[in-house]
């Protein structure tokens, strides 16, 4: 399992300090990227998102939940160990969003809503390298994790098959259900209140791996 904990949990005044804090624990760096439309929630955008390459190491997994995707994705300075999703719901057309993001060398995410059927992302599987599963209702951190997602995650499990596409869980995620949440098929555990929310940033993405894992 791999850890990729959301900064919209952080302190947005010290975003550069936030991210130091998961380094060597972390696996990657979540970005809630919002436009107050496909989400009733703003958070940041492309400059912020970009000026904190300087400050950490971490591969980027950028979460647009954004009805225009494929306008401002490549705005975003990414290389290829870094993830850009977008939604299937949102306005761009799907294939043209894969295709802008493709061709920004970074790999390809493609996220849904937890009412959304899979068979809305079943014809791009082909063409994407992680499927990002949404376990709560997207636009606020700190909601309660939708216990349907766990269902959803075995049934794309067995749609992705041999295909070499990363499953990732986003929303609600704590100690108590990241166990069940990895053994359902979850390869990326996303988590925001469970890190960032925490007294402790680093102990808190220590105790989440320490519970993926059993109690060892
Ligand atoms: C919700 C976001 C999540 C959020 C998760 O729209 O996509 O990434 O940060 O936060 P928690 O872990 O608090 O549910
Ligand atoms: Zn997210």
């Amino acid at each position: 399992m791999r850890l990729s904990p959301s900064l919209l949990s952080a302190d947005f005044g010290r975003l550069a300090e936030e991210a130091e804090k998961v380094k060597g624990v972390a696996h990657f760096l979540h970005f809630d990227v919002m436009d107050g439309h496909f989400v009733p929630n703003l958070t940041f955008g492309p400059p912020v998102v970009n000026a904190l390459k300087r400050y950490t190491n971490l591969p980027f997994d950028i979460h647009l939940m954004l009805e225009r995707p494929a306008v401002y994705a490549p705005r975003f300075q990414v290389g290829p160990d870094d993830v850009i999703t977008f939604h299937v719901e949102a306005e761009d057309p799907p294939q043209h969003t894969i295709e802008v993001i493709r061709g920004l060398g970074c790999r390809v995410g493609i996220s849904l809503r937890p009412g959304t059927p899979l068979s809305a992302i079943k014809p791009y599987l082909p063409q994407v390298d992680w499927v990002l599963v949404m376990s709560v209702e997207p636009g606020f951190g700190g909601q309660e994790f939708l216990p349907g997602a766990l269902d959803r995650i075995r049934n794309l499990k067995r749609l992705i098959g041999r295909r070499p596409v990363t499953i990732a869980v986003d929303g609600g995620i704590d100690p108590g259900n990241v166990r069940q949440v990895v053994e359902a098929g979850a390869e990326v555990i996303v988590a925001g209140s469970a890190v960032f929310g925490q007294p402790d940033p680093r102990a808190a993405a220590y105790r989440l791996l320490m519970a993926a894992d059993g109690d060892r």
